[in-house]
């Protein structure tokens, strides 16, 4: 993050800390329950954001070398992402063109391509079908007509963008919108891939991204992990397009008082939340990413599937920094996992215990507007 931008964040922080004050909007808001348990609107949510969307898929880092690889499952169709041997990305549907096995599981190193698990038809890294085993007895098979489906493939910042889609875009301009610099200064292709945490939960999607948004909870729900570490509802929000960034202020950040401003290290002192619409939370904490991934189960208003993707400037080799990123990912976990998310399962069975018609935004919630409104607009509804 620029040094200009750190300083007036940091004014803005001290500002309110001073007064007592937090950013806020002029008005409550009201959000229908059905937002959160209609099936229409789900559907509606997930042609128009998810599969109408570049979607980001991981850190440009998860296939470093030419041959690795990854899979996602959670778009509506089986999506192979990997490195080519030249080293660009590149996206296939995951799909073998014999009789459509796929070709790959997880993630891990193919090396110079893909051998489907079934009869063993080969693909090089650029999706083209070099081998099919007992070649005389699919004549008429013409290789060249074979190969993998191509999906758009975009690399930004060291983030995949991946369109669902082969019609669709996958520039993620929208998706990063006023924010290409601040991303860029982060060095994401650098970092090395630590740990990924998947959870299956019993709430709306948006639900799930809900509770990223507001400090107003931080010293109740949470004043048992990190309540204590961070000033309770009191934060900064900005808005970029449909996206939008919050800091939420460590409780040293008083230390600024006595500092120059050019020696201000916000990042320090904070965390710094993005949320990169639609279902993307990039946390930045002091010494490394976390980076969540959250997607509707398809027709169920009321689940979702969670991606927590932890990311680390160096790779863990000695005990101590196994133990360091240990405590650290076990916080977020305790935080996340037995706090925010099963508040939000109790929030989505309230929401079909028919006990109110709506719920309420404070104006101190400001980015939970944001958010829910930019949702809400998508898809032709209101707050
Ligand atoms: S389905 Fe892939 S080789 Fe047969």
């Amino acid at each position: 993050m620029l040094q200009s931008t750190q300083i007036a964040l940091s004014k803005r922080l001290l500002a309110h800390l001073d007064a007592k004050t937090t950013d806020t909007v002029d008005a409550i808001a009201h959000n229908p329950v059905d937002a959160f348990t209609c099936t229409d609107r789900l559907e509606r949510e997930w042609k128009q954001l998810f599969l109408g969307m570049p979607q980001y898929v991981g850190l440009s880092c998860l296939i470093r070398e030419p041959g690795d690889f990854l899979t996602n499952d959670d778009l509506g169709v089986p999506i192979l992402v990997t490195r080519d041997v030249d080293g660009r990305a590149r996206a296939y549907l995951n799909v073998c063109r014999h009789r459509g096995a796929r070709l790959a599981e997880g993630c891990g190193k193919a090396g110079r391509g893909f051998t489907c698990p079934y009869h063993g038809w080969t693909y090089d890294t650029h999706g083209h079908l070099i081998g099919i085993p007992d070649r005389r007895n699919f004549t008429g098979v013409e290789q060249a007509l074979y190969g993998l489906t191509e999906l758009p493939l975009e690399e930004r910042h060291g983030m995949l963008w991946v369109a669902p889609r082969p019609e669709i875009s996958a520039d993620p301009s929208p998706n990063l919108e006023g924010l290409d610099e601040e991303f860029m200064s982060f060095g994401f292709a650098d970092y090395h891939h630590h740990d990924t945490r998947v959870g299956h939960w019993k709430m709306n999607w948006k639900i799930a991204i809900d509770t990223f948004l507001e400090p107003y909870h931080f010293p109740i729900l949470h004043k048992n992990t990190v309540g204590p570490i961070f000033f309770p509802n009191l934060c900064v929000v900005d808005g970029f397009g449909q996206n939008l960034r919050e800091i939420f202020p460590r409780r040293g950040i008083v230390e600024m008082h006595d500092q120059a401003e050019t020696e201000w290290d916000l990042v320090k002192h904070s965390a710094v939340v993005y949320q990169l619409f639609p279902n993307i939370v990039v946390v930045v904490q002091i010494d490394h990413y976390e980076i969540w991934r959250i997607y509707p189960v398809e027709g169920k208003p009321d689940e979702c599937k969670v991606y927590l993707e932890f990311y680390i400037p160096e790779p863990a080799t000695s005990e101590k920094a196994v133990e360091h990123w240990r405590r650290n990912l076990d916080l977020v976990l305790r935080t996340v996992e037995t706090e925010d998310f099963p508040a939000g399962e109790g929030i989505q069975s309230g929401m079909r215990s028919g006990a109110q018609d709506h719920i309420v935004y404070g104006m101190n919630e400001p980015a939970l507007h944001h958010f829910e409104k930019t949702a809400a607009r998508a898809v032709g509804a209101t707050l």
